[in-house]
Formats: structure tokens, C-alpha cells, sequence
């Protein structure tokens, strides 16, 4: 049913494997589409203007940190405009990964993902056996190191404007992260550095690239399956496309509509057994379409390895019959270990599934 070419495009890695496994198990079948957006039922918007120091401790910084744990305490999800990273950078960043997936399949192959780890460039997904998505992934760790090492293979020499710009856009995100679990903490009646002192070592910190090509068959594939993210936090910045859905408590899948310079940000399995379970970490899937190619970039910020991941009290006595400990202390270097062997760790059926 697939033309040969659009999986030539997407795969000339294993042809085979790509063609028998693109159209996915009938119970994924998207029901809506990349463009359906239900109105009215969309996540919670958040200025966040007033991030600058002196305005901390305002009576605004106060609602907008109890906004932020609200909207992720319920949806998960919230978008984030005003956000105060350069438009330029951003810009940026998009023109570079698209010229990167733009180059010719034996160029890109030079970066190629490696069996033990997954990080670098890959045309099909080794994770998945079977139910392909329909996109191609970059994924790099935060660290300027790998950023240029992975850069160099693809690019040679002329490897600078890539690293730059990756380089740059992740340094921005960082900040912007930390500001938020500053926020979080804050609205959580936690230290303001509850979070932020966890994270001083970047070493699992990475960025995940997609871009979905237009795909023939949009109503029987996805771009990517339905998961939650296991690291703490997530910020993905995606195009004008659309495609992102996100699985609403009542079992509806919902659109999230792109704004122009925006960012998406969305709590992690990390952080909803950081916080017993108060702030949540929700199932989403990307979806595709026949005319436009998509492009999003997720960054996942990761606690320092030897960081002990185990809820505070003060989140577990609001109501102890209600609230009791839900999952148990662990270190980021267990669970991520656990998580290159996908394995289950905290008792969160979605774990098995990213
Ligand atoms: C993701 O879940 O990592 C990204 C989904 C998207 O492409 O919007
Ligand atoms: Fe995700």
C-alpha cells in the first residue's frame, strides 16, 4: 500500500524491516488527525514576562508558579509564551537541524546512531521491532563535547554552524529549565532550589530531534507511538505543522495547536515520582500527514546522576490517607540504566513503553 519511494526516502537502512512493520497495530490507528484541534479543550497558555529576578517573590511570580503547578498537575502539558529565549537562537536551531536532515542519506549515516547507546542520527527507529515511526530522530546529549564529536562525523570541517546553534539553543534551555523547576518548587511550598541543586551535573541531559516526512498513509501510522517521557521535564519547541496529541484523563486524544514562538512544556516520569505523584506525567504521540514534512525538537532535562530521586515529606502529609509514598527513593544512574534496557522501574506501565 506504502509507494516504495516514500519508504526509500525515510529507510535505507533495513528496506525490508521498514516496509513489513510502517503501518502500525489497528489498536494505534490515529482517530484524529494531525489538523483536528478540538477548541476550547486545549492545554493551559503561560506568560511567563515576569521571570526576571527582581519580580521574584511578587505577588505574579506567585500565581504564575501556582499556575505552572496546577496546569501540571492536571494536564501535564502547558504552552509557554513570553518565554524570553532569543527568537534568533531559535530560529536558528531549526534552520541547522533542517539543513542536517536535508543532506543526502550516506551523510547523515556518518552520525549514525550506535547499538549501545541512543544517541546520534537514525532513518529507522532501532527501538521499536515492530509499529515504525514515521520519522527521522537525532538524539544528543547537552555536553558541547558530544554536541561537536557528533557534528564533525556528519559535517567534517565545516561542522561549526551546526555545533553553534546546537550548542546555544541547549545552553538557553537549560536556563529556562531551571527557572522552571525553581517555579514548580515554589508553587509546591517547596526551597526554590528543591529541584535545581539536583541538576549541577548535565550528564544525561539530552535533546531528541524528529522530523516526520509527509507520510501516504497518516491514518494507520504515527510519528511517534504513545509514551510518557521518563526523564524530569520536557521543553519541545515544534514548527507551524501540528501533530502533537496528548491522551486527556477522560481517554480523548487531544490536538495541542502550535502558537509561533512557543515552547511545549510537559513533566517527565522523574518528576511525578519526585513530587508522589502531585504533578504528572502524561501520555502523548506525534501524528502524521500526506503534505507536510514536521519538525520538533524535545529537550528532557535529567537530574545529576548520583541525584536521589524520593518525594518530600511536606508532599506526602498534605494528605497522608489519601497521599501515601507512592514509588520509591531512586538515584537517576539506577533508572536510567534501567531505561537503556527498557525496563520498568517505578511501577509506571508507561515506562515499558517509551
Ligand atoms: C515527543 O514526544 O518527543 C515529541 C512529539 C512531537 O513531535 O510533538
Ligand atoms: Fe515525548
Amino acid at each position: 500500500e506504502i509507494e516504495e519511494r516514500h519508504v526509500e526516502s525515510l529507510s535505507t537502512m533495513d528496506h525490508n524491516l521498514c516496509v513489513k512493520n510502517i503501518i502500525w497495530s489497528k489498536e494505534e490507528w490515529p482517530a484524529i488527525n494531525y489538523d483536528e484541534f478540538v477548541d476550547g479543550d486545549d492545554i493551559p497558555i503561560i506568560s511567563v514576562q515576569v521571570l526576571d529576578e527582581k519580580k521574584k517573590k511578587s505577588q505574579d511570580y506567585e500565581i504564575l508558579c501556582q499556575a505552572m503547578v496546577n496546569a501540571s498537575s492536571s494536564w501535564g502539558f502547558f504552552k509557554l509564551v513570553d518565554h524570553g529565549v532569543d527568537l534568533k537562537v531559535i530560529e536558528n536551531v531549526k534552520l541547522r537541524l533542517n539543513e542536517l536532515f536535508d543532506l543526502p542519506m550516506e551523510q547523515k549515516l556518518k552520525g549514525a546512531r550506535s547499538a549501545s547507546l541512543p544517541l546520534g542520527y537514525s532513518a529507522t527507529n532501532p527501538d521499536y521491532g515492530k509499529n515504525l515511526p514515521w520519522a527521522e530522530i537525532l538524539q544528543l546529549l547537552q555536553s558541547p563535547k558530544h554536541v561537536v564529536a557528533f557534528a564533525t562525523k556528519v559535517f567534517g570541517d565545516q561542522h561549526q554552524s551546526f555545533s553553534d546553534a546546537m550548542i546555544e539553543y541547549m545552553h538557553e534551555l537549560d536556563k529556562l529549565g531551571m527557572k522552571f523547576f525553581e517555579m514548580l518548587a515554589s508553587g509546591l511550598g517547596l526551597e526554590d532550589d528543591f529541584f535545581t541543586k539536583s541538576f549541577e551535573e548535565k550528564g544525561y541531559t539530552m535533546i531528541r530531534i524528529n522530523r516526520y516526512p509527509p507520510c501516504p498513509l497518516p491514518e494507520k501510522c504515527l510519528g511517534l507511538g504513545s509514551h510518557s517521557d521518563p526523564h524530569a521535564l520536557t521543553i519541545l519547541l515544534q514548527d507551524h505543522v501540528g501533530g502533537l496529541q496528548v491522551l486527556k484523563t477522560d481517554h480523548q486524544w487531544v490536538g495541542i495547536r502550535p502558537i509561533p514562538n512557543s515552547f511545549v512544556i510537559n513533566i517527565g516520569d522523574t518528576l511525578e515520582a519526585w513530587t508522589n505523584g502531585r504533578l504528572k506525567s502524561v501520555v502523548h504521540r506525534a501524528v502524521v500527514n500526506k503534505e507536510k514534512q514536521r519538525l520538533s525538537a524535545a529537550y528532557f532535562l535529567s537530574p545529576s546522576s548520583s541525584a536521589i530521586i524520593d518525594c518530600p515529606p511536606q508532599l506526602m502529609v498534605m494528605d497522608p490517607s489519601t497521599n501515601p509514598r507512592k514509588y520509591i527513593p531512586f538515584t537517576w544512574e539506577d533508572f536510567k540504566k534501567e531505561l537503556l534496557v527498557q525496563k520498568r522501574v517505578v511501577g509506571k506501565t508507561a515506562l515499558n513503553r517509551y
